[in-house]
């Protein structure tokens, strides 16, 4: 029995019906949920924006619910309640690295908040030394981009025009920075054109100049299988990093898996309660990992959540999840590459290189534009913008050095109105034809300027709004206290 059918067979132990991949739109919470449109009408929502986050499923809220009323303080109590708790919250651990095929002897798995924590943690505790480097590529988040160049010298790696990374530069970089090189840091899958890298070949790289690899798996781990491989395998994975909220559980946790020996070693990079075996007054004796790498009272209900979203998708089964998302994924280009006007991004064909992430822009037509009228006439989410990879959407876009500098400036001095950026549309498990078929008849009306609402941008955040669509969201949700027009962004899109 594998990790992951050790994991599926853990949910059925708990009560859950097995549910199959047809199920899985049912399982949706809110999947049947009615939107107001610009023309006054309503319609089910049509949610195409699973790569920044996920809805929850029913058997996560479940097991939320099931745990709630034994809810209590982890790893210090000593009443019922507090022990039965840290049990199943430590089994939570194990039960995230048995999705991702951690040996669980030699790893741990450290919950956080989301992958970014995750990777700031990863490069505080890589304690890098001066001209320590770590080898990204430009294909990254910027979550798995910044972090690194915050403490190591960070080469960046180039794409081919497809938008890959490229693999010979790749190699070259490594021999090059051989002795200097710590880290190899590169993501299971883009968040913009779901292209997957090769990370096992590109592990036995890395290895073999005698540094680690880090897999951003946050859009990898909802769609694809993962197995880390075993710690002597030369094509293993040294660290992994996801987010709960896009696995359909979404409660705030994050995952780092890494070998406990690299983690034993050194200070936590937060201190404080939880972290420690003994404190006197000149000295603290760090507990260990996860512990030590989890200070203060952790997010119990996020790790119960997470570990039920694993146990849900082992079930399903991660083939049937992402041949399922490969079908509509290639019925989504068959019918987008028919729209004339529209520009898409990435490979369109040879999709088993890459998951359900469809981005593209129309042409003669601010993407924010784009992604309005798909909001407010179509009852559409996506989203739009750069989705925090400035340099790679960039690449794909072929921005003039020119360009850039100047509506850097602008974005400088407060104004987004020109900052470049595409539309995506990106699947999850349980999204269907229709919803293709939806997002289809809106983008040819919108290529065809057959829209309704007059749009108007705000520079401060880039956004469009359409005239007139006012809406008293507290009519839909009574937490709703204060109309939001549009989008608040602290950083461009
Ligand atoms: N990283 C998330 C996205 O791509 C938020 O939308």
């Amino acid at each position: 029995m594998n990790s992951r059918e050790e994991n599926a067979m853990h949910t059925h132990a708990e009560g859950a019906a097995r549910i199959g991949i047809g199920d899985l739109r049912g399982e949706i919470v809110g999947i049947d949920t009615r939107v107001p449109l610009l023309d006054g009408t309503e319609k089910p929502y049509v949610y195409l924006d699973n790569a920044a986050s996920t809805p929850v499923l029913r058997g996560v809220l479940r097991a939320v619910e099931e745990f709630l009323p034994w809810y209590s303080g982890v790893h210090r109590g000593t009443g019922f309640k507090s022990v039965l708790a840290t049990g199943i919250f430590d089994a939570a651990h194990d039960a995230v690295g048995r999705f991702v095929g951690a040996d669980l002897a030699r790893n741990t798995v450290v919950f956080t908040k989301n992958t970014t924590e995750c990777v700031n943690k990863l490069s505080n505790r890589f304690c890098f030394g001066p001209g320590d480097v770590v080898i990204t590529t430009m294909m990254e988040h910027h979550s798995n981009d910044l972090p690194w160049r915050k403490n190591a010298r960070v080469v960046h790696i180039g794409i081919t025009p497809d938008g890959h990374p490229d693999l010979e530069a790749m190699k070259r970089a490594i021999a090059r920075e051989k002795g200097k090189l710590r880290l190899v840091a590169l993501s299971g899958a883009s968040n913009i054109t779901g292209l997957c890298a090769p990370v096992h070949e590109i592990a036995s790289w890395a290895h073999a100049a005698g540094a680690r690899i880090f897999m951003d798996a946050a859009q990898l781990a909802p769609h694809r299988a993962i197995d880390m491989l075993g710690d002597d395998d030369p094509r293993h994975i040294d660290f992994l990093a996801l987010s709960a909220h896009k696995m359909y559980a979404p409660f705030g946790t994050g995952a780092l898996v890494g070998p406990k020996e690299f983690f034993e070693e050194g200070d936590p990079d937060q201190v404080g309660g939880g972290v420690v075996d003994i404190v006197t007054l000149d000295r603290a004796v760090w507990n260990r990992p996860p512990h030590k790498e989890e200070a203060g009272s952790p997010n119990v209900i996020g790790g119960v959540a997470l570990a039920a979203a694993a146990g849900i998708l082992s079930s399903v089964g991660m083939e049937a999840i992402a041949a399922h998302e490969q079908e509509i994924l290639s019925y989504g280009y068959a019918k987008l590459k028919k729209i004339k006007g529209l520009a898409l991004y990435g490979p369109t064909d040879n999709l088993e290189e890459k998951v359900g992430v469809m981005a593209f822009n129309v042409t003669g037509m601010h993407h924010s534009l784009v992604a309005a009228i798909l909001g407010v006439e179509g009852g559409i989410g996506v989203r739009d913008g750069c989705f925090c990879a400035h340099p790679y959407v960039k690449e794909l876009l072929h921005v003039s050095p020119e360009d850039e500098r100047v509506f850097t400036a602008e974005v400088i001095s407060g104004n987004k109105s020109h900052m470049p950026g595409m539309v995506r549309a990106s699947l999850g498990c349980y999204n269907t034809r229709g919803d293709i078929d939806a997002l289809a008849e809106m983008l040819e009306r919108v290529v065809k300027g057959d829209y309704a609402g007059t749009y108007v941008q705000d520079p401060a955040s880039g956004a469009f709004h359409a005239r007139g669509y006012e809406v008293d969201f507290s009519r839909y949700c009574s937490l709703a206290t204060r109309p939001v027009q549009g989008r608040e962004h602290s950083e461009a899109s």
